[in-house]
């Protein structure tokens, strides 16, 4: 049985998108030309964002919604919970995370977490749950 989403205030999902296109403008990515921000909103209120950061060497590179996690991390440390997630382009391209991402994000966000992010030209809102159902958890691995 899927839990509802939670609940993010009308100003907070403004300030999330708003912080999202913004931070969008910061990506170095002269290898794809696409220009990606991502916008975290942690349980408390806080939000941070970052731009995907490229490399010559390609797979050295890092997506927006990777970058935002670990700036959150080491701004607010370990303990950080996600309630919310934004991703905007400068591109007008749909852009869901990536796989990779939402593994990183499965690891702070609850399952009913929500990501926003475009897609064939409008605004989805998807839960983590149903972005990225049975993720890689160590603790059923062991
Ligand atoms: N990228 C992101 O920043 N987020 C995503 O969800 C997918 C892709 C970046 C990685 C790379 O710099 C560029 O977009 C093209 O893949």
């Amino acid at each position: 049985m899927p839990s509802s989403p939670i609940m993010i205030s009308p100003a907070h999902r403004a300030e999330l998108l708003h912080a999202a296109r913004q931070i969008a403008q910061h990506a170095y990515s002269p290898y794809s030309g696409f220009r990606v921000g991502a916008a975290l909103l942690l349980e408390g209120g806080d939000i941070v964002s970052a731009a995907n950061v490229e490399n010559a060497s390609y797979g050295l590179s890092i997506c927006a919604e990777r970058a935002a996690v670990f700036a959150a991390i080491a701004q607010h440390g370990p303990k950080i919970r996600i309630s919310a997630v934004a991703v905007s382009n400068l591109n007008d391209a749909s852009s869901s995370p990536c796989g990779a991402c939402r593994q990183v994000l499965s690891e702070f966000m609850p399952p009913e977490g929500v990501i926003l992010f475009p897609f064939d030209g409008t605004l989805q809102s998807r839960t983590l749950a149903e972005l990225f159902p049975l993720g890689f958890d160590l603790a059923h691995a062991e």
